[in-house]
């Protein structure tokens, strides 16, 4: 049906919105066919090229779906600044507006910590308003459908789980901050560098052995698709950008696809918690039913990305903000040095690694790579005077929660002396949320922090990197990126 509704539009316009029967579907068209823009996802790719069936976007009666993300005034690069502002000038609990919907936004952590524990804002929210990536997942969905992937996903991030995952963590370090050590003197693209070895653990230890060499290769993809959530409308509607989110979507899904496929080849590994052979052989415990693949795609590419992009950010952050601290960076190498001296650090070495530590807790606090998240009030409720009516998105804004001067001392200065234990007493523990809060807490937390340890320490025992000059600032596409490219030359350390 809707093959025969694209079928007969080809001729038309070149961007074209149809509705009928309550369901809305963006079409755009390019030269040689239609691309039926969805939230995001795909059903089935027909004919080769940019020709999909696509699905219902909204239900009946909604307003149609709009892929502008961000107007011209609130950009990634303005975002956080002008939240900062209206926080500034209206007070804790403020009021935005985003591609013309209003949030709620809150940064004191009280008021945060209200909610994101409150089963009344149970249901995700969506800040941008626009295009989802990917269809339902552990991300997107809520209620029952989120407790199935929760439930399905979670051995792969139990706490032995993860302890067990420390020595192949630490590997994929060591291998990496050997392979720059021999790169001495060469000036690399930080960010690029830390991607790369996020995404090479990540598919290492929890995708399993049923990735392909190519599969590795598509760290510039994944980069660039979180930047497809965030585009202002004008270039949304570019036909070259059309055109290269189609690219990028496909290539994706082909790549979980093909992960799939060999996975259920190789049959059910009991004793394995890689995530494909958990996704792919289990069974729903009421009607015995496997999930379908379209699911387990979307499921696998969700945790790719909120897998990656977080850690390697994280890590890029971490360079920048050392960039005139050689204080702090002769104090980790020479615990590094103390503790480990040669080693690959081992599960038992974290816990030793305390400076190291209070540092990646100082880089999450002060450049929160989650800087807000989204959440949908179910009833009519109050929060303080504030009255939220059902509906309503409520966002907790963590960049500022993590600012908020009543919770911290010089908030705006870069201190990891502040996650000292004897500075830590007494803080309320509501201020510092990284990971967020509740039962949507960060499923990767645990692994997050074993693998932040382990690439500080792996980097910093063998290398130094000299930062070039610049003058990154923070930018949300979804995640905080540096704005412009950081560089270093490598330097081996003797
Ligand atoms: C520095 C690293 C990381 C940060 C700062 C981070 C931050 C967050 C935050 C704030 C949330 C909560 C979102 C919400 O409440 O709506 C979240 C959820 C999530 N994170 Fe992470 N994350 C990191 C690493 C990871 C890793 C390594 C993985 C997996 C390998 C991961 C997978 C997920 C998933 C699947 C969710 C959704 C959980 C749910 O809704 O039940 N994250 N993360």
């Amino acid at each position: 049906m809707i093959r025969e509704w694209s079928a007969s539009f080809q001729s038309r316009s070149p961007c074209f919105l149809f509705s009928r029967l309550g369901l809305t579907y963006i079409y755009f068209y390019c030269s040689q066919s239609a691309i039926p823009m969805t939230n995001g996802f795909l059903e089935q790719k027909s004919r080769g090229g940019y020709f999909w069936e696509t699905r219902k976007v909204c239900a009946a009666g909604c307003s149609p779906v709009t892929l502008r993300v961000m107007s011209e005034q609130l950009t990634p690069e303005t975002l956080l600044p002008g939240l900062e502002a209206e926080w500034e000038r209206q007070g804790d609990i403020f009021d935005v507006t985003v591609n013309d919907q209003e949030r709620i936004v809150l940064a004191n952590p009280a008021d945060i910590h209200s909610i994101l524990t409150d089963g009344n804002y149970a249901e995700k929210g969506h800040f941008f308003g626009g295009i989802q990536l990917f269809g339902d997942e552990i991300t997107s969905v809520s209620g029952a459908e989120w407790r199935k992937s929760r439930d399905i996903t979670g051995p792969a991030f139990h706490r032995q789980a993860v302890k067990d995952m420390t020595s192949r963590v630490a590997a994929v370090g060591a291998k990496f901050a050997d392979d720059l050590r021999a790169r001495d003197g060469e000036v690399i693209n930080v960010q690029k560098e830390m991607t790369h070895l996020s995404l090479q653990t990540i598919l290492g230890v929890l995708f399993g052995k049923h990735v392909e060499t190519a599969d590795r290769l598509a760290y510039q993809t994944l980069n660039e698709t979180l930047e497809f959530a965030t585009l202002p409308q004008n270039e949304i509607n570019n036909g070259d950008t059309q055109r290269k989110f189609m690219d990028h979507i496909v290539k994706l899904n082909d790549i979980a696809q093909g992960i799939i496929d060999r996975t259920r080849a190789a049959g059910h590994d009991q004793d394995s918690l890689d995530l494909p052979n958990l996704l792919v052989h289990s069974r729903d415990k009421q009607t015995g039913e496997p999930l379908d693949d379209e699911r387990i795609r979307n499921e696998l590419l969700a945790f790719l990305f909120a897998g990656h992009e977080t850690t390697s950010l994280t890590m890029t952050w971490f360079h920048k903000l050392l960039e005139d601290r050689s204080d702090i960076t002769e104090k980790i190498q020479a615990e590094v040095d103390a503790v480990l001296g040669e080693r690959t650090p081992q599960l038992e070495d974290l816990s030793k690694l305390t400076y190291t530590r209070q540092v990646i807790d100082e880089v999450l606090r002060f450049r929160a790579t989650v800087p807000l998240v989204s959440r949908t009030a179910r009833d009519d409720t109050k929060l303080g005077d504030r009255q939220i009516k059902s509906g309503d998105v409520v966002v907790p804004f963590i960049w500022g929660a993590h600012k908020h001067p009543d919770f911290w001392r010089n908030p705006e200065m870069f201190d990891p002396d502040r996650f000292s234990a004897e500075h830590s007493a007494g803080r309320d523990r509501r201020a510092y949320l990284p990971f967020g809060l509740g039962n949507r807490l960060c499923i990767g937390k645990a692994l997050a922090l074993t693998e932040l340890t382990v690439f500080a320490a792996a980097l910093a025992q063998r290398t130094t990197f000299e930062m070039e000059p610049n003058d990154a600032q923070p930018a949300v596409y979804v995640t905080v990126r540096p704005d412009s490219p950081i560089h270093a030359t490598v330097r081996s350390r003797p």
